[in-house]
């Protein structure tokens, strides 16, 4: 999704720009472009990759110590150099460049069309220059011109405001759409995700909803007068550049699969106490009160994260003894839902900023839930907007399909699961749940080492153009978020299912071209199961099984991946590593870079 990011200080700003551009890719974008202050406003603009904005750099002269850019990802106007930002106003004076929607552009834009203005663009964020110059032309300073035009304004910005008559000076605002203020010394960076700028510095303010402010080299004042950065608003980031590089894989999807023991070990770090058989989860503390008293959780996610609260249904009602429900976010404020204030709303959400999670709990809010945020971006909406939270401690996720972030959520549901039941005084076998967490690294590692097997199942999968997975229990969820990483990239059509479902339907579709993958460990469900093989074999079909029990299976499936044994509880942390590797080498075998699905972004922040 689109990305910002811009400079006020000392050095040249096009170098600092280019590289925050660079950084930002991985979040998907079909253009880019940037704008350097010197008197005037140079700005270039390119369609496609940033290779083809960093020629024309190259051809220009961009000098300035003041700057903005932005990596865009259509959604109003086609992806072409005149949709890219930044944009202008009629003066060519006034830049912007804008994350989010503006929900009335519309009305506005044929109100300023009617009143003179040229547009030249077709998207909405173009109307956000023009109304700042109505202002400007008549007086009014830039940084009230941009808050009166904000007033107008309906919908969600991450807004970066630059002007020639204004210099060394960027306005930032922001409602619903990240954007991060990165402190140097006399020199200040914004982006909408601090990935951008953390090269540069890692001490950093997040905007608030609502916030305006100028940003000079002098120091970041607010739109009332206050300065940003009082000491409590400063946060310090606490990961580093490498962390967001490859590390010498030839993918960051690989790079995150491979890191999964350590990031597993991450999420436990000080959350475990093998000796009593507690865990402690300090993030939840300041309200263990009310948690105590809650009679119902209701999670809510998109995507990989309505995957992962999907497991935490079943972990927290087989461990907690608590009702679950979960949500896709995406539907959940639509629905009249019925919240009282005993009912705990969980959010997941790696980047803490997907727009939908954020609706879901401002909804929440509303009806006076007590709310609680699973993230793994530290300071992101999600987690400064929820009453409690815990982190996931995965590190930067920069791959566009989850993986590292997915595992740890489930592994942080789990000891979310076992605190509530400690809370709620139930007896359960507190030491057996830790013990098989801190054996996790170690088997995920197994499972890596051996990630040769997976071929098998790549020369399954190579001729198919549509598949089956299914898993029941706690492995059914497994087979939805398996499913959606072979879609994502690989783009084989590939359906998760509850295997009890599947004589209810898709088993019309199996045939010998329409292979499944079954994920069958020896667990309660095995027997049951077992039976949805015989259904498929009976059928032509062919099967690639994931299992604990090679024994059991190996001879009666094509492709047998096996995966060593836990806590049945525990299985979905281990069963998921072959899907997510299965979905990267078919990507590879398809020739596709698995880093950037087509028209996929990282962090979604539009409704
Ligand atoms: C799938 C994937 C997406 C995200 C979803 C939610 O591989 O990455 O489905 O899980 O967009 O994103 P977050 O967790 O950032 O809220």
């Amino acid at each position: 999704m689109c990305g910002i990011i811009g400079y006020v200080g000392t050095q040249q700003a096009t170098p600092i720009l280019m590289e925050g551009l660079s950084v930002l890719e991985y979040r998907g974008y079909d253009s880019a472009g940037i704008c350097v202050q010197n008197g005037r406003l140079t700005t270039i603009r390119a369609e496609g990759k940033l290779v083809e904005l960093e020629k024309k750099v190259k051809r220009f002269e961009s000098q300035g110590t003041c700057g903005i850019a932005h990596t865009r990802w259509a959604t109003h106007g086609v992806p072409q150099e005149r949709n890219a930002h930044p944009h202008r106003d009629c003066t060519g004076g006034i830049a912007i460049v804008h994350n989010g929607i503006i929900e009335n552009y519309q009305e506005l834009r044929l109100e300023l069309v009617a009143s003179g203005h040229l547009f030249a663009s077709d998207t909405d964020s173009e109307v956000l220059a023009h109304l700042i110059e109505d202002r400007v032309k008549q007086g009014i300073p830039l940084l009230q011109a941009v808050e009166q035009t904000l007033e107008r304004v309906r919908g969600t910005y991450g807004l970066v405001v630059i002007s020639k008559d204004v210099p060394q000076t960027l306005i930032v605002a922001r409602m619903g759409s990240p954007l991060v203020i990165g402190v140097g010394e006399g020199e200040y960076y914004i982006a909408s995700d601090p990935s951008a700028l953390i090269t540069y510095t890692k001490d950093v303010v997040y905007l608030d909803d609502g916030e305006i402010a100028a940003v000079t080299s002098e120091g970041v004042q607010l739109s009332g007068g206050v300065s940003m950065l009082a000491q409590d608003r400063l946060l310090k980031i606490d990961w580093d550049v490498e962390e967001t590089s490859k590390g010498g894989h030839p993918h960051f999807m690989l790079k995150e699969i491979l890191e999964q023991p350590q990031v597993i070990a991450d999420s436990l770090r000080g959350r475990v106490d093998l000796i009593e058989g507690r865990s402690i989860l300090g993030g939840l503390e300041g309200i263990r009160d009310r948690l105590a008293q809650i009679d119902r959780i209701i999670i809510v996610g998109c995507g990989s994260a309505y995957y992962a609260g999907l497991v935490g249904e079943y972990l927290i009602e087989e461990i907690a003894g608590i009702p679950v429900e979960v949500e896709l976010a995406s539907e959940f404020r639509y629905r009249k839902p019925l919240i009282s204030k005993r009912t705990a709303v969980l959010a997941i959400s790696q980047s803490g900023e997907t727009a939908d999670t954020l609706e879901a709990i401002y909804e929440a809010k509303r009806k006076q839930a007590i709310t609680l945020g699973l993230v793994n971006v530290v300071g992101s909406s999600i987690a400064r907007e929820t009453d409690a939270g815990v982190y996931n401690h995965a590190g930067p996720e920069v791959g566009v399909a989850s993986t590292k972030a997915f595992v740890s959520q489930l592994t942080v549901l789990t000891l979310i699961a076992v605190y509530f039941a400690q809370l709620r005084e139930e007896e359960i076998n507190g030491h057996a749940i830790l013990a098989g967490l801190a054996e996790l690294p170690a088997q995920v590692q197994e499972i890596l080492d051996g990630r040769q097997e997976i071929l098998k199942a790549t020369a399954i999968m190579r001729n198919a153009d549509h598949c089956l997975y299914l898993g029941r229990k706690f492995q059914a969820p497994i087979a939805y978020e398996g499913a959606l990483k072979m879609k994502e990239v690989s783009y084989i059509h590939a359906e998760g299912y509850t295997s009890g479902e599947m004589k209810h339907g898709p088993i019309a579709l199996i045939s010998k071209a329409f292979p499944s993958v079954v994920l069958c460990p020896n667990d309660s469900m095995f027997e049951k199961t077992w039976s949805n093989i015989e259904e498929l074999k009976a059928r032509g079909g062919a099967i690639i099984a994931i299992t604990t029990d090679r024994a059991r299976v190996e001879d009666s499936v094509d492709a047998c991946i096996v995966i060593p044994q836990t806590l049945e509880v525990l299985q979905p942390i281990l069963s998921v590593i072959p899907l997510q590797l299965l979905a990267y080498e078919m990507a590879l075998a398809k020739n596709l870079d698995p880093d950037k699905p087509r028209n996929l972004a990282k962090s979604v922040t539009v409704e």
